[in-house]
């Protein structure tokens, strides 16, 4: 069984005109809520900025999981923290990484690593004990609602074996109720959730279930 799982909704599969009301709707049942920026460079599609961080961080208390799909994120990491990102992760495919995670910690952000499904282990692997998680990404980043890629798994056991123990191994893309079992299996300890639970007619609910999943 795994000791500690979290469940974070991605805010990204909420309805925008409501954030508020979906986060109340997911609030009772976990702490982590993802946030996807995304910049039209790294990825091709514009999302949230630190105007609507801050704006959800007023309203409320749960730690906020900035997953930054940019270029340059390294311009940013101030606004962030300033809106009230706890954790941030930044792509090693935009490089600076030594650089980013020193700003990181600087801001006393939780700070993360993410990896896109094509880059190899070996890119990661210098940086699993200079952080505090990793975001293995499981679909390519950009939007959500896409398949999960079971050919990550592996590479998801890799880093799940070589990270230290205190560092959580985040898993991001195509999580539902079938999926979210194989990357516990493969060592993740903190699942993204979109769809499956945003999409869900209840999403409270959905965020249970794929608890009980993660720990079965
Ligand atoms: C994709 C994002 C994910 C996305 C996941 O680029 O990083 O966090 O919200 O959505 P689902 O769970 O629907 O795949
Ligand atoms: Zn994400």
């Amino acid at each position: 069984m795994t000791p500690s799982c979290r469940i974070a909704p991605s805010i990204l599969s909420a309805d925008f005109a409501a954030l508020a009301v979906a986060i109340d709707l997911v609030a009772p049942e976990t702490d982590l809520l993802h946030v996807d920026v995304m910049d039209g460079h790294f990825v091709p599609n514009l999302t949230i900025g630190p105007p609507v961080v801050e704006a959800v961080n007023r309203h409320t208390a749960m730690t906020l999981d900035c997953h930054l799909m940019m270029t340059n994120p390294g311009d940013y990491l101030e606004a962030f923290r300033a809106a009230g990102a706890d954790w941030v992760s930044v792509h090693v495919e935009v490089g600076d990484t030594a650089e980013l995670v020193a700003g990181m910690r600087r801001l006393g952000l939780n700070a993360g690593v993410a990896i896109n499904p094509e880059t190899p282990f070996e890119a990661i692997e210098p940086w699993l004990g200079q952080v505090d998680h990793v975001l293995v990404m499981t679909v390519h980043p950009g939007f959500g609602g896409q398949k999960f890629m079971d050919e990550v798994l592996p590479k998801l056991r890799r880093i799940a074996d070589a990270a230290p123990d205190h560092v959580v191994v985040e898993v991001d893309g195509g999580i539902d109720l079938r999926t979210i079992g194989l990357a516990a299996a493969a060592g993740a300890t903190c699942f993204v959730a979109g769809s499956a639970v945003f999409a869900s007619p209840d999403p409270a609910s959905a965020v249970r279930r794929l608890r009980q999943l993660a720990v079965a």
